[in-house]
């Protein structure tokens, strides 16, 4: 009887000890990004000037004008691109809440009298509504990679960071789409360049590795 007691006893420490281990130990793979002498898991997160990063991911003038302006508060020293794909992120989040709320107030002054163009603009809204989401997600990830452990190098951390920009560049598109027969109204010509700047975040994040 003690000694079947002592056994069952024996058995729970041993599955109590076996469900400790286990997080800890794939925790201590994700922080220190893989066993010495294996292929690091975790890529190490490259560092630039802002200069570097904007002439490596600009294929224009205008959008390496656009990028300096966005990162320029930054030091003019190396630091991780993750920092600056943060930035243009957040510059982009930024954008998209100035121009949903000039949008606003357009509709609200009654300066969008026809109802085919009131319903283009509540087109815009839905897409700069799932491209806020979208960016919102690009910057936790962000955070999460730029942290380093923690889940952050894991496998489809690159993967999800793509389909968050990718999805913010949608949301831009869609607006764009319902606008083109409105290509004098205000909303038109600030949509543009969101989408300029969400495409400018989006190079960015594909610094990260
Ligand atoms: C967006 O970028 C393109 C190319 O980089 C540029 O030609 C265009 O003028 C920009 N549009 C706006 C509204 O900034």
């Amino acid at each position: 009887m003690a000694a079947k007691a002592r056994t069952t006893h024996h058995s729970l420490f041993s599955l109590l000890g076996v469900l400790l281990l286990v997080p800890i130990v794939t925790l201590g793979g994700g922080a220190d990004g893989g066993v010495v002498g294996s292929p690091s898991r975790c890529p190490r997160i490259p560092s630039m000037t802002a200069q570097q990063a904007c002439s490596d991911v600009s294929g224009t003038q205008h959008m390496l004008e656009l990028c300096l302006r966005t990162l320029r508060r930054g030091v003019p020293v190396p630091v991780p691109v993750t920092r600056h794909a943060a930035v243009a992120v957040r510059g982009a989040l930024d954008a998209y809440a100035a121009t949903v709320a000039a949008a606003t107030s357009l509709l609200d002054g009654g300066a969008v009298p026809a109802d085919d163009e009131r319903a283009a603009f509540g087109n815009c809204m839905v897409g700069y509504g799932s491209a806020r989401v979208a960016m919102a997600r690009v910057a936790d990830d962000l955070r999460l990679v730029a942290a380093g452990g923690g889940g952050g190098c894991d496998d489809d951390r690159a993967a999800e960071l793509k389909a968050g920009y990718t999805a913010g560049l949608r949301g831009m598109d869609g607006c764009t789409r319902g606008m083109l027969d409105y290509p004098a109204s205000p909303l038109y010509a600030r949509n543009l360049a969101d989408r300029n700047m969400t495409l400018l975040a989006a190079l960015l994040c594909s610094l990260v590795p």
